[in-house]
């Protein structure tokens, strides 16, 4: 419908790694409507709410967001006419909270100058959860939504068509759904494929060291994310915010792919693993368009 046919079938690159032994490709995600992988999500979390009826036609739709599943669901629910309440915070990029509001979503933001703070996230969760309970509006809850984890199946399909055969699927994790969703479709018909976690080495939960305050948005979280169980990953690499960044600028020069902190810190993690060797496959998570505001292309 619309827009919303747009979504998926986004294109996989191959890099030019000159020497470097191994091979990185990358899934461009930032072709998607919105510029951003979250499309897919955004519209599993919709159509199974829909048809089992937890969401019914006209009723509101409230998230906590950084911005990415935000754009994505106003989207999403811009073309289905559901009213969207988001609750964001301005240590996310400006570009997204606009996006938001001109798909029609009512946005509230909490403020947090220092970044993406240990104690963001649980402020904004628990002020989505408040709506839902005063207003009725249907939570989308991305965090604990199995919904969502399924809309990347799809993704991984959609890679295993276009390369048939990798080592390694490197994926920075936020709620850990495109990982975790993606991975799931490739393991079944590749059951040796290494599945790498990517996370801020800032806030590197994952890899069993505290939560700090970093700026790769979408991610590091602070917290282990709800869906992720040990069994999902076979390794972690942690990626400091100034080589993701760096790695984010390397990348539009050098290769065309013009992305976010948390792609740079995607490319560098695949880097690392293809230098083994294997052939990986990642995701361009979305687009730079989305950072122009930021310091990451200042
Ligand atoms: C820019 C960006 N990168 C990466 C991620 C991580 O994706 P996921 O939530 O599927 O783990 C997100 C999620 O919010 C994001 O917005």
């Amino acid at each position: 419908m619309g827009g919303l046919d747009a979504i998926g079938n986004t294109p996989l690159v191959a890099l030019d790694l000159g020497d470097q032994r191994g091979e990185v490709w990358v899934k461009v995600e930032s072709a998607n409507p919105t510029g951003s992988y979250k499309d897919r999500m955004a519209l599993a979390m919709i159509e199974a709410a829909e048809r089992d009826g937890r969401l019914q036609p006209g009723q509101t739709v409230v998230e906590y967001t950084g911005g990415s599943t935000g754009s994505s669901l106003a989207f999403v629910c811009a073309v289905k006419a559901y009213p969207l309440k988001i609750v964001s915070s301005d240590a996310f990029a400006v570009e997204k909270i606009r996006t938001m509001r001109a798909f029609g979503a009512d946005v509230e933001l909490i403020h947090s100058p220092g970044g993406i703070t240990p104690q963001l996230i649980p402020a904004m969760v628990a002020r989505a959860r408040q709506i839902a309970e005063e207003t009725g509006a249907f939570w989308t809850d991305q965090f604990n939504n199995t919904d969502m984890t399924d809309g990347y199946r799809r993704m991984g399909e959609e890679i295993l068509e276009q390369v048939k055969t990798l080592d390694s699927f490197c994926a920075y994790v936020g709620t850990a759904g495109a990982f975790i969703g993606a991975a799931r479709a490739i393991r079944e018909k590749l059951p040796a494929v290494t599945r790498v976690a990517v996370e801020p080495a800032e806030s590197a939960v994952l890899s069993g060291r505290a939560a700090g305050t970093h700026h790769i948005e979408g991610g590091g979280i602070g917290y282990w994310p709800p869906q992720l169980t040990r069994d999902d990953f076979d390794e972690v690499i942690a990626v400091p915010d100034a080589v993701a960044f760096a790695e984010a600028r390397t990348a539009a020069r050098r290769h065309g792919i013009f992305s976010g902190p948390s792609t740079g810190a995607n490319l560098v993690a695949a880097r690392q693993v293809a230098g083994r060797g294997q052939r990986v496959v990642t995701v361009q998570v979305d687009s730079g368009l989305k950072y122009l505001s930021g310091s990451l292309y200042a």
